[in-house]
C-alpha cells in the first residue's frame, strides 16, 4: 500500500506543477512505483511538462463515469519507467468533480503505487476541498515572499483545522544570495513562522522556465542545484536523511 501526497499551495504559480511533475520523475528513477495525477481540473499541464501532451486520450473524468479504466488513462511516461501519469479533465469546472469518485480513485491508485503525486489547483476554494480528503499528506509548496508564505500559513492552518493534516513545506525559488544579504528570510525560519517541517528548498533558477519552454520540468532542466535539490527531497520522501545546505537552516 502506497501513500498520496497532495501538493498544495495558497497561492497560484508557486510551482506545485513543476516540482509534483519532478518529484514523480525523481522518484521513479529512485525504483519506487508512481503514479502523478493532474488534479488542476480546467487547467492541466502536467502532461505538457512531462512531454506527453500527445499521448492523453483518457482523463480522470472518463475514469469518474466509466468511459475507460483506470489503467487505460494512465499515460506511460518515456522518461522513467514504474512512472505513470494520469490527467486532469480540460473541459469541466472543478464544481462538476465529484470528491468521493476522485478519493476512490486515488485509493485504488495507492493499491498499486509506492507514491501517488497529486498536483492540486491552487488556492483555498472549491478545488482544494475536492481533494482534501483524498490523501493524508499534503506538501505544501511557497515561494519566500510574505504574500505566499501567508497563503501558505492560512492553508497549512485550515489543513489542520478541518483534515487533521500537519503539512509539510517545500520552499521554491530561494535565492541563497538574498539570504546571505537578508533581503530574503531563511527557510527554516519561514517554516517555522509556517508551523510547517521543512521538507526542502529548492533555489531559483531561470533554466527551470527555459526548461519549461521545451515541455521539461525542473529536474530535467541544466541547473545541476535544482536537479541536487529536487533530488534530495526525492531521497528524503523514501526515508533517506538529507541535510539542508547551511543557508537553510536557522
Ligand atoms: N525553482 C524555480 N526557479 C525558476 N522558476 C521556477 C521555479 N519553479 C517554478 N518556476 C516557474 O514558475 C512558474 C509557475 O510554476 P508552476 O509549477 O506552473 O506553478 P503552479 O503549478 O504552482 O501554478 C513557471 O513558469 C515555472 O517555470
Ligand atoms: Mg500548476
Amino acid at each position: 500500500m502506497g501513500e498520496a501526497y497532495l501538493f498544495l499551495s495558497g497561492k497560484g504559480g508557486t510551482g506545485k506543477t513543476t516540482l509534483s511533475t519532478s518529484l514523480a520523475l525523481a522518484l521513479a528513477q529512485r525504483g519506487r512505483r508512481t503514479a502523478l495525477v493532474d488534479a488542476d481540473v480546467g487547467l492541466r499541464c502536467a502532461d505538457l511538462l512531462l512531454g506527453l501532451e500527445n499521448e492523453v486520450l483518457y482523463d480522470l473524468s472518463d475514469v469518474m463515469e466509466k468511459r475507460c479504466t483506470l489503467n487505460q488513462a494512465l499515460v506511460r511516461c518515456r522518461e522513467a519507467q514504474g512512472l505513470s501519469v494520469l490527467s486532469a479533465p480540460q473541459m469541466m469546472q472543478p464544481s462538476e468533480i465529484d470528491k468521493k469518485q476522485l478519493s476512490q480513485v486515488i485509493r485504488t491508485l495507492t493499491e498499486d503505487y509506492d507514491f501517488v503525486l497529486i498536483d492540486c489547483p491552487a488556492g483555498l476554494g472549491r478545488g482544494l476541498k475536492n481533494v482534501w480528503s483524498a490523501a493524508k499528506e499534503a506538501i505544501v509548496i511557497a515561494t519566500p515572499d510574505d504574500p505566499s508564505i501567508r497563503a501558505a500559513e492560512r492553508l497549512s492552518q485550515l489543513l489542520f483545522e478541518k483534515q487533521g493534516i500537519h503539512p509539510r513545506l517545500i520552499l521554491n525559488r530561494a535565492d541563497r544570495l538574498l539570504v546571505s544579504v537578508r533581503e530574503e528570510q531563511r527557510p527554516a525560519r519561514i517554516a517555522a513562522q509556517t508551523d510547517m517541517q521543512l521538507l526542502g528548498v529548492v533555489p531559483d533558477s531561470p533554466d527551470v522556465y527555459r526548461a519549461l519552454l521545451v515541455h521539461r520540468t525542473a529536474v530535467q532542466s541544466d541547473s545541476v542545484r535544482v536537479r541536487r535539490a529536487i533530488g534530495r527531497i526525492a531521497d528524503r520522501l523514501t526515508g533517506v536523511d538529507r541535510r539542508l545546505p547551511r543557508y537553510c537552516r536557522s
